[in-house]
């Protein structure tokens, strides 16, 4: 990794130590954050952002962007099947933001089961989150799956302040399932 990224980034890594949860993994990594806004991206999500006139700049690049303008936190969301919501994050929002954009939510709930779920705009692995997150992960209680989730911290911090869904405008890849890393390789092929 080291010999692909530019001189100026420098790699830290922390260790979890048991397998908690990803509000557990992000909360690990308290110490190297500080007092800054962060983004979180899961690796098994593999985000392909083809180069366009419409859309000049990758999804996370936009996330960023929103971040710093609106000083909400940016959670990115596409649409999935109504029978798929049961394997992800899903927002509450008054009306679905189209490609590029974000919208304030009105909350957000971890795996619900089908038919249950507030909408169909899945959290997709990216996340751009303000420092005041970990304080929020400390006191999250085990929730689906019995692990500490980061959505269920993100549901606290929505009710103290805005929280935007961003809709992405690239392709995903769900590398976790065997069926989408083989659809990843093939279109990368
Ligand atoms: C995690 C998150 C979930 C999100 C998913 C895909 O779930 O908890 O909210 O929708 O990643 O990015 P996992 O895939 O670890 O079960």
């Amino acid at each position: 990794i080291e010999a692909i990224i530019p001189s100026s980034v420098k790699v830290m890594s922390v260790r979890q130590g048991a397998p908690l949860g990803l509000g557990h993994a992000v909360l690990c990594a308290k110490p190297l954050i500080g007092n800054e806004p962060f983004a979180v991206l899961l690796p098994d999500v593999l985000v392909y952002n083809a180069q366009s006139s419409d859309f000049p700049n990758n999804d996370l690049k936009i996330m960023i962007t929103q971040f710093e303008k609106a000083g909400h936190a940016q959670i990115m969301v596409e649409e999935v099947p109504n029978d798929l919501v049961d394997q992800y994050g899903i927002v509450d929002v008054e009306k679905a933001p189209l490609e590029g954009e974000s919208i304030q939510m009105q909350g957000i709930v971890e795996k619900p089961a089908v038919g249950t779920a507030p909408s169909n705009l899945s959290v997709i692995g990216r996340y751009i989150l303000p420092a005041s997150i970990m304080e929020l992960l400390e006191k999250t209680p085990k929730g689906a799956g019995n692990e500490i989730q980061l959505t269920d911290a993100i549901a606290m911090l929505q009710k103290e302040e805005a929280v935007d869904a961003y809709r992405m405008h690239g392709k995903t890849f769900d590398c976790g399932s065997k069926l989408g890393y083989l659809k990843a390789v093939l279109h990368y092929g």
